[in-house]
């Protein structure tokens, strides 16, 4: 067994580092109170590569692995975490079905824009009354011709109003669930395509989230991914991966309250007790990490990974939010002000343990993989 990182895997984590603390994390306090996209810090990612890493060298992207991205994500979130979901969003549910799931034609189409940075990608599953029971969505896609009519209304969409292109599940079949679920890939200029309500949230303030109206928006058949019927898998497998993403985005938050704690002690005067909660702090994010990193490789290797990943972001999910709001307990007065770094952390830590299958699903999904 080796938990030594691979030379490259070091480079890049390196790589990544120098970029989110020179240019995400200056702007991470001022993207949060003025709930702006952090521009800047997604054009400076786009430069660096950092909008492909997943994606093949013959499509544009960097060709890298699911360990290399949750380094990426973890970087990125320990300096903005704003910045990081945006970037995870994409990079995972927002680019990857095309990868795993397009046509030669499709990826060759939306990939390269997509590692570019030309286009953002959004992933549209979600919708008012279709949460957690993703299965049960509503929006239709009724096939007229050559094309597919879209209608319906999506929720909660991360990067809404800044996607060059959604991936969007919709109703196709007669089956009530998992089985009448079609994806496809919706230009972001569509007709009949528009931003709806956009949501003011208590925390990652410069990730745009809202509601995506789809309003007889005509896509052509070219533009269904994988089979009729095969949209529900293709969210899925989606999603195992972009847990995978959430779990370094996590760590990333967990690690830089657990470094500013620990700068906060080496200046001040410390108190009885605030050793032991600073090793308690540490010792919970890296069990965290060892979970995140099993799962990232295992899926690298193209091993099952699907309860694995669900337990990392469980875990990492979990802990960011326990070690945010101890670290602003031994923070103090301090931690508590408007602006402080510890209370950002623990409003970005809160919406992790809920998007991207909430932890309530999360333990769904560990407990029906046991149960087989
Ligand atoms: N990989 C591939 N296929 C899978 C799969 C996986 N991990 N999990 C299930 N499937 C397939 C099953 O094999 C099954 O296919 P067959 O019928 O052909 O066998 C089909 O999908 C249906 O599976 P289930 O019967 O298990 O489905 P279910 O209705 O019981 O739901 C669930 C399962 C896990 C609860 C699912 O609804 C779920 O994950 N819900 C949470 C949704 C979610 O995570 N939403 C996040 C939105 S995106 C977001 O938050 C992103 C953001 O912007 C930050």
């Amino acid at each position: 067994m080796n938990f030594d990182l691979a030379p490259q895997h070091e480079a890049f984590r390196a790589s990544v580092r120098e970029l989110a603390q020179g240019v995400a994390e200056p702007l991470a306090a001022e993207v949060d109170r003025d709930h702006r996209f952090p521009e800047e810090a997604v054009a400076a990612a786009a430069s660096a590569g950092l909008m492909g890493v997943l994606i093949p060298q013959q499509y544009g992207g960097a060709g890298l692995d699911a360990l290399a991205f949750t380094l990426c994500i973890e970087e990125l979130a320990q300096a903005c975490a704003s910045t990081s979901v945006i970037i995870d969003v994409h990079t995972s549910v927002g680019s990857e079905p095309i990868l795993l799931f397009g046509t030669e034609e499709q990826r060759r189409r939306w990939l390269p824009r997509l590692a570019s940075g030309e286009l953002l990608g959004a992933f549209a599953l979600t919708e008012p009354a279709a949460g957690s029971d993703a299965a049960s969505l509503k929006t239709s896609a009724r096939r007229v011709g050559g094309d597919y009519v879209l209608n319906g209304t999506k929720v909660f969409i991360t990067n809404i109003g800044r996607a060059g292109v959604y991936i969007v599940f919709a109703r196709t079949g007669p089956d009530e669930r998992a089985a009448g679920i079609s994806a496809f890939i919706v230009p972001a200029d569509s007709q009949g395509l528009r931003v709806g309500q956009v949501f003011r949230k208590m925390g990652l303030n410069g990730s745009p989230t809202g509601e995506l109206v789809l309003e007889n928006v005509s896509v052509p058949a070219a533009n269904r991914l994988a089979a009729e019927g095969e949209g529900f898998t293709v969210a899925m497998r989606a999603l195992d991966s972009g847990r995978i993403g959430i779990s370094g985005q996590a760590l990333g938050i967990a690690q830089a309250a657990v470094d500013q704690a620990r700068a906060l002690l080496v200046a001040r005067p410390r108190e009885q007790g605030d050793d032991f909660t600073l090793a308690d702090l540490a010792t919970r994010v890296e069990s965290a990490r060892l979970l995140a990193y099993q799962a990232a490789w295992l899926c690298s290797r193209g091993k099952p990974f699907t309860r694995e990943a669900s337990m990392a972001k469980l875990h990492c999910t979990d802990t960011a939010m326990a070690v945010a709001l101890d670290a602003l307990q031994l923070a103090g007065e301090e931690g508590v002000v408007s602006g402080s770094p510890f209370e950002r952390h623990m409003r970005d830590a809160k919406a992790l343990q809920i998007y991207e299958g909430s932890n309530q699903i999360q333990r769904h999904v560990i407990a029906r993989d046991l149960l087989r």
